[in-house]
């Protein structure tokens, strides 16, 4: 097949939700769907410790939330299909924003019977950032639910996004039947199937057909044709163009646990989402099409399967065809490398990969000087700015309490780090020997706990601290003695030797501004060669 329809029939998503709305039920459904696994193991066997396909790393059995992101695909109708997995706990936003640097749409899910919930709101935000399509699917409709029209205004009010209903829920609650399709003019009405393991039967007919009028109440059928008037007259009609540039969204409504509106969601992402999209490097648009190999480094993960104890890179192919051994320039050190042993993943299955387009992700393991955001291209010259940094909003020591292990413990903080699973930093000429960590959330804490001694097996011991702000200064080292820090704030040095602060408050910032006037302080730190993207504040 030619590099112009591997590109057209692919599509490289991710499913972001708040915690708890049924984006690894989704996933699992889509894979079924999708024909990927016979039957979909549900969540409450993940409970009796049955992983899901995409659930697989030991701390998110034992937690049943989704920390770490893993990476899917699927043949479905002619497209392949990669779905990236995205951690499920609102403490995972770097690591979220990350996977969404790699993806060209969104499908989101919104629990049906609470609407817009916090972290659902954070992630639009993301997205709206980088325009990125979003597909929403409101499910649970089995449940009782917020009536259609008003998770619709929702949308529109608190997301500032138009949502295009592709279907309307015959009911919800007990009453969920089936669902209208609105183009088609077609109704799919459900039938449950135990634990929702296989593909739901449905029986399609028109909205005023018997059957309809038989299964729904008198009350339901009545509001659902009220809904659906007010829809068509005052609804927004269908626009291909603000779906690609992320100002309207196709909306979707079923149960993901039931199997109910999934099919009609695979097919009508298939329509909505693009395919691999272009990417922005130092001066050019690189195409897809581009008849060069490019892509980035956006995750990086060690000891992925106990298996197979190495440190996987997850790159995103930009342009041109992958083959293996072919040699590529690692852009950021300008030196030449060949990635012979990559793989393609399912979950935490891996298969060697000879060819890749653009759109998928390959793993590549080896490589112990890639970092996150790195570019690999098979001429020079070419650097993508995808993927950046956030400060971290928690600090903690670690503490090694065994130094017998010091090596252990020693090497595997290294590698979390080299992650980006956290950040390390000292104090300047403390005599303190902890080392002090900072995340964007807490449950990285833990992470790094959990996998420090079940892969490298070092115990170690978390205090957290009080300070919840980090500033940078500018890259030259600054001792402690030329500055007035405020009480319970504290200079500190990054991995990179550059000095930030830290401060427990925002008016100890404040204050730290109007008694150093010449100091300029920034929100965050990006790698040194991307030095462009920070934010300065005064
Ligand atoms: P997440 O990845 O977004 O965190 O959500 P997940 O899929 O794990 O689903 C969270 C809970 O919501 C699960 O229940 C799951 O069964 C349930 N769920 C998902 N989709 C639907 C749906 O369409 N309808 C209904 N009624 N429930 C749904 P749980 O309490 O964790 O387990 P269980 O005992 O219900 O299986």
């Amino acid at each position: 097949m030619s590099l112009h329809n591997e590109i057209t029939r692919r599509r490289t998503f991710a499913i972001v939700s708040h915690p708890d709305a049924g984006k690894t039920t989704l996933t699992e459904k889509l894979l079924l769907y999708g024909g990927a696994v016979q039957m979909a193991g549900s969540v409450t066997s993940r409970k009796k410790e049955r992983a899901t396909v995409s659930d697989w790393l030991e701390i998110e059995r034992k937690r049943g939330i989704s920390v770490s992101s893993t990476i899917l695909h699927f043949d479905y109708n002619g497209f392949r299909i990669n779905l990236l997995d995205t951690p499920g706990h609102n403490d995972f936003s770097e690591d979220t924003y990350r996977v969404l640097t790699a993806v060209d749409s969104v499908i989101m899910v919104i629990d049906g019977g609470k609407g817009i919930e916090q972290q659902t709101l954070k992630l639009f935000e993301v997205c709206g950032k980088r325009k990125i399509p979003i597909i929403t699917f409101i499910n649970k409709m089995d449940r009782p639910s917020r009536d259609t029209l008003s998770l619709l205004d929702e949308i529109e009010k608190v997301l500032h996004i138009i949502p295009y209903p592709v279907n309307i829920p015959l009911g919800n609650g007990n009453e969920f039947k089936g669902i209208w399709d609105r183009r088609t003019k077609i109704a799919h009405l459900f039938e449950r199937t135990p634990g929702g393991a296989f593909r739901a039967p449905v029986k399609t007919c028109g909205l005023v057909d018997q059957l309809v009028q038989d299964i729904l109440s008198e009350s339901t059928y009545r509001t659902v044709c009220d809904e659906l008037e007010m829809i068509e007259h005052v609804g927004e009609s269908l626009d291909i163009e603000n779906i690609a540039n992320g100002t309207m969204t196709p909306v979707f409504f079923g149960s993901a646990v039931n199997n109910f509106g999934v099919e009609l969601l695979l097919d009508g992402f298939l329509e909505f989402s693009p395919p691999p999209q272009p990417r922005q490097s130092t001066d050019v648009t690189v195409e897809p099409e581009s008849d060069f190999f490019s892509g980035f480094v956006f995750k990086i993960q060690a000891n992925l399967d106990p298996k197979h104890r190495d440190r996987m890179s997850f790159i995103r192919i930009v342009s041109g065809k992958f083959t293996r051994d072919m040699p590529v320039f690692h852009t950021r050190t300008g030196k030449k490398l060949r990635l012979s042993n990559s793989n393609s993943l399912f979950g935490c299955e891996r298969i060697s990969v000879d060819e890749a387009w653009p759109g998928d992700v390959i793993g590549f393991v080896g490589g112990e000087f890639l970092n996150i955001g790195d570019t690999l291209c098979e001429k020079p010259g070419i650097v993508y700015r995808e993927v950046p940094r956030f400060a971290p909003e928690c600090f903690a020591y670690l503490h090694n309490p065994e130094p017998s292990n010091y090596k252990r413990f020693q090497k595997g903080l290294e590698q979390l780090v080299q992650e980006g699973l956290v950040h390390i930093f000292t104090k300047k000429n403390s005599p303190d020997k902890n080392v002090l960590l900072g995340a964007v959330g807490p449950l990285q804490f833990d992470l790094v706990q959990f996998r420090l001694e079940s892969e490298y097996g070092a115990v170690s011991r978390i205090e957290t601290t009080e300070w919840k702000i980090i500033h940078w200064l500018d890259t030259k080292p600054i001792e402690a003695t030329q500055l007035s820090l405020p009480h319970k704030s504290t200079l500190v040095q990054d991995c990179n030797g550059r000095s930030a602060i830290l401060f427990e408050r925002d008016w100890q910032v404040r204050h730290f501004c109007e008694n150093n006037p010449s100091i300029v302080l920034f929100d965050n730190f990006y790698n040194d060669k991307v030095p462009d993207v920070s934010v300065a504040q005064k």
